[in-house]
């Protein structure tokens, strides 16, 4: 559960969320669209705490958060595993335990046999792919998503997107999926809430999921949706 409550944040002059509430229900998985510099990534330091709101109050129900960025964010001394296992052993796992965990974490993204491999022998899409079993390892009850494949190209993204979804049915946390493009969000969101130019947030009425994706192409590609 997390709520924002007339929540307002600037950095010196610049306003960023101006009087912003609301409501994201456990288990809930909601996708936060807007353009780049509209406040998205606020919004999650918010939740994680990292920026205290400068009025207004967000509130968090307890539990492990996980956080996966824009970029893979790895050590790059340690391997693929050590990478994943990191947190665990920041939890209190022995060693062996973080491991084996990790192990098991990097066959669900689909990297057994690349546990040893430090980040710079990873493609870019294997090191996020580092970084979502890192977010997963730590069984998070929220799971912090900021961006995550804008840096990967279309066709590996459909990849990853796919091993995501299957994850987040299965584990069933609390999402909150932060990216510029829509139609991302689209695939396996419950609800989208849409930054405003007035960094308010409008509901995306996604009763017509279809119509949804059409109008965003319509939005982003101009005429040349129409021609399709
Ligand atoms: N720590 C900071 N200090 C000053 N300005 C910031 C800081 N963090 C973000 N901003 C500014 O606030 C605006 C919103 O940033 P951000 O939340 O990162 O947007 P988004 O993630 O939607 O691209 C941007 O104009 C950005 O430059
Ligand atoms: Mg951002």
């Amino acid at each position: 559960m997390i709520t924002f409550e007339h929540v307002s944040k600037a950095f010196d002059s610049l306003e960023v969320l101006s009087d912003l509430s609301f409501h994201i229900a456990t288990g809930e998985i909601v996708g936060i669209v807007g353009p780049s510099g509209s406040g998205k990534t606020t919004i999650l330091k918010l939740i994680t705490r990292i920026l205290v709101p400068d009025a207004g109050t967000v509130t968090v129900a307890p539990g492990t958060l996980g956080y996966v960025f824009q970029e893979p964010r790895l050590l790059p001394w340690r391997t693929a595993l050590d990478n994943v296992a990191a947190p665990l052993r920041a939890q209190g796992r022995t060693t062996s335990e973080a491991r084996e965990t990790a192990g098991r974490w990097l066959e669900r993204v689909e990297l057994d046999g690349f546990e040893g491999y430090h980040p710079a022998e990873l493609s870019g899409g294997m090191a996020q792919r580092v970084s979502i079993a890192r977010a997963f390892a730590v069984e998070p009850r929220i799971l912090l998503m900021d961006e995550p494949f804008s840096n990967v190209d279309v066709t590996l993204k459909g990849a990853l997107m796919d091993i995501l979804e299957s994850i987040i049915r299965e584990r069933e946390p609390t999402v909150v999926y932060v990216t510029h493009e829509l139609t991302e969000a689209l695939r396996f969101a419950d609800r989208i809430v849409e930054l405003t130019p007035d960094h308010g947030l409008r509901e995306v009425d996604l009763g017509d999921r279809a119509a949804v994706a059409r109008e965003w192409m319509r939005r982003t590609l101009g005429d040349l949706a129409g021609r399709w």
